[in-house]
């Protein structure tokens, strides 16, 4: 079925928006409201607006006369939906409300006629409840101002045909909009849905006394938003906002209902800038907040761990696809990333810790992560390798398979491997299993490695791993054997290859897993960053054995973790877990499947940083911390110098001027 005549049920700030926006594109539109007089001052408006967009040339060549005449007003339901193809309602949010205009609608259109409604938040499910035909009603959310706003979900109720929803699909796309195809009805939808979390947690710390409001909209402000949260809920409407929470609390979670300071606000009719006073007092304007007066004890962190969190549970449902929640967040909040972009950097362990803290400070299971969050799976979630109820059932691993990085060459030295793959990362693996004891042989092996890759220009990151669940038990005692000179000169074998690691001009990344003591520790300290598992086994059990930590060892851990815990660490012998190390600053991510998530993240690495910064970056940082910092800042402005006139900082300027990916060629 083809869309001509469309007719818009309440002329409002959203309705007059949507029969602006699809008068534009040339369909007929009747518009219906309760008095002449309301749909007179929407008419007003419209046209302001189409003036408005003329000026700037934005009518696709129309005038905004030829547009106003393609709309028409009435103030009964009958004669605006009788020849309609398509009835969008976008009357106030109640359900009741809603029930009956629907049912007006189905007496007086035709069978084929769809019926959507613009609600922000009801399921369209209830609203289509008692209809005799529920297979043409789905949910048509736009976002405001439509004019503006690029995005509309498209939402299938659970009884909407599969044809209704390819004919809405299709009407958003020709009236130039984003079509978000929401698969499952839920409260809220997509967008709507991502934000409840933080509504929720931004009242509850104002109830908990966290800190006060003006401090709270200072700290987000000073981290870039155009508004503090309170000061949007005042502009929003309180009402809106607890009309909102109000039914979530009825329908997703009773915790919803637990903000004290909103109900006071709203049963004392404070209702933000409407009625001149809310969270703020209006009275004189939009309120001013000092961002001086920002608080540390609200952190953005929250924020985007709950976002990601959503997402994750709606991607679990089956609710939205990973691609259409990024793309609903950015075009439905005008923001340049979406939580699925933001959640690639962060691994499920610091998800996870940051909403248990959440939920457990807060006493509400809505901060709880969502299980694949909980399970280490937030990577395959985000990467649309879930198994999801309802939608097709992609096999995990066999996904992760074929998107494994393509092998360009490999070398097989006697004790190690070196693999190069197309994405301009390499690994070189260590392969002595079943510990990956460091031999001479092996450090031999690992400098020609290093030198083979030093100057390579298919290489931006090297990932150092081994063979099977371990980096490396350490030193192979085997060797220990010989003369106190012979000795020296393998201690002084192994300090020249790790530093010559630690200088080599492409960033480099250990996996610690298993096992990284001694040697394996040391090896890895000489990297730029480490990763690895929650449970590996990590230490210098040197002192044990008689001996101080070697290869670098006793100098480069106190660099990380400062001198007294250092000098903990290597006077006690003791082992620590990754999980430890993590929070010392050992490990820079925790990853389930290290060898796995490891590529994601070495990959963005490799192809959105500029190589010849992060050569320099690396010397900078290396050799900055030695030096007083006069020196230091020397260097860092002789470096500027240097990369001042690479290409790639023009291909990288150009690029961000152009909106487009940076193909960095590494001079
Ligand atoms: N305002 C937003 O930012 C926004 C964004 C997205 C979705 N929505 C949703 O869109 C819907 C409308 O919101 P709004 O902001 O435009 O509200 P609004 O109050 O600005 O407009 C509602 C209009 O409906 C009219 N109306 C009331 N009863 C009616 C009836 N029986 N028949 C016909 N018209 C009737 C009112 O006279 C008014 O003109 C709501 O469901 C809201 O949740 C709002």
């Amino acid at each position: 079925m083809e869309i001509k005549n469309v007719a818009v049920l309440g002329s409002g700030t959203m309705g007059q928006g949507i029969a602006e926006v699809f008068a534009i594109y040339g369909y007929n539109v009747k518009m219906e409201d309760i008095s002449d007089e309301i749909l007179n001052k929407a008419l007003k408006k419209i046209k302001e607006s189409l003036v408005k967009l003329e000026q700037k040339g934005q009518l696709f060549g129309k005038t905004s006369d030829e547009v106003m005449s393609r709309i028409s007003t009435y103030t009964t339901i009958e004669n605006a939906v009788k020849d309609a193809d398509l009835v969008i309602e976008a009357v106030p949010e109640n359900l009741d409300l809603k029930k009956k205009i629907f049912a007006e609608v189905e007496k007086f259109a035709k069978r084929e006629t769809i019926i959507a409604s613009n609600t922000s938040n009801i399921r369209i499910t209830d609203i289509a409840k008692d209809l005799k035909y529920k297979d043409r009603v789905a949910g048509l959310h736009f976002f405001n101002p439509p004019v503006l706003m690029k995005l509309v979900e498209v939402i299938k109720a659970e009884d909407t045909s599969e044809e209704v929803m390819e004919i809405l699909v299709d009407v958003v796309k020709k009236i130039g909009k984003y079509p978000l195809k929401v698969m499952k009805d839920t409260p809220g939808f997509v967008v709507n849905r991502i934000n409840a979390p933080e509504s929720l947690l931004f009242c509850l710390y104002i109830d908990h006394k966290v800190a006060t409001q003006e401090e709270i909209d200072a700290y987000f402000k000073s981290q870039g938003l155009p508004m503090g949260p309170y000061e949007l809920m005042d502009y929003v409407g309180i009402d809106v906002v607890y009309d909102s929470l109000e039914y979530f609390a009825k329908t997703l979670n009773p915790c919803y209902g637990k903000c004290n300071t909103i109900k006071e606000l709203y049963n004392n009719k404070m209702l933000g800038m409407k009625t001149g006073k809310g969270f703020y007092d209006w009275s004189k304007g939009r309120p001013f907040i000092d961002v001086k007066k920002a608080t540390d004890k609200v952190s953005m962190m929250d924020v985007l761990a709950l976002e990601i969190n959503e997402a994750v549970k709606l991607i679990e449902q089956g609710i939205a696809t990973p691609e259409d929640i990024e793309n609903g967040v950015k075009y439905g909040m005008n923001r340049p990333y979406g939580p699925i972009s933001v959640a690639k950097s962060f691994t499920s362990m610091e998800i996870k810790s940051k909403l248990e803290e959440l939920a457990s400070k807060f006493n509400c299971d809505v901060f709880e992560p969502a299980e694949s969050i909980k399970n280490g799976l937030l990577r395959d979630a985000i990467e649309g390798r879930l198994k999801v109820k309802g939608v097709e059932e992609k096999k995990v691993k066999e996904e992760a398979k074929v998107k494994e990085e393509k092998v360009l060459s490999a070398q097989q030295f006697n004790t190690i491997k070196v693999e190069k793959y197309e994405s301009k990362v390499a690994k070189i693996i260590l392969n002595r299993p079943k510990y990956n004891l460091i031999s001479g042989e092996l450090l031999d092996e690992l400098e020609k490695a290093i030198k083979y890759l030093w100057n390579d220009p298919e290489v931006n990151v090297i990932i150092i791993t081994g063979e099977g669940n371990v980096l490396s038990a350490g030193a192979d005692l085997n060797e220990f054997v010989g003369s106190s000179f012979q000795f020296l000169e393998n201690s002084r074998k192994g300090e020249r290859v790790f530093q010559l690691l630690s200088e080599m001009p492409k960033l480099t990344i250990a996996v610690m897993k298993g096992y990284a003591l001694g040697g394996g520790f040391e090896l890895s300290l000489a990297c730029d960053l480490r990763v690895g598992t929650e449970d590996v086994q990590i230490g210098f059990p040197e002192i044990t054995l008689g001996l101080v930590p070697g290869w670098g060892g006793s100098q480069r851990l106190s660099r990380i973790v400062g001198l007294g815990k250092a000098m903990e660490l290597i006077v006690t012998g003791q082992r620590i877990t990754g999980k430890e190390a993590y929070s010392m600053g050992i490990l820079n991510k925790l990853y389930k499947n290290p060898d796995e998530e490891v590529m994601e993240f070495a990959k963005s690495i490799a192809q959105n940083s500029a190589p010849v910064a992060v050569a320099m970056a690396k010397r900078l940082l290396n050799k900055g911390s030695q030096v007083p910092i006069d020196v230091g800042l020397e260097m860092e402005s002789f470096a500027m110098g240097v990369l001042f006139s690479t290409e790639d900082l023009k291909e990288g300027i150009m690029s961000f001027l152009q909106k487009k990916k940076p193909e960095f060629k590494g001079r």
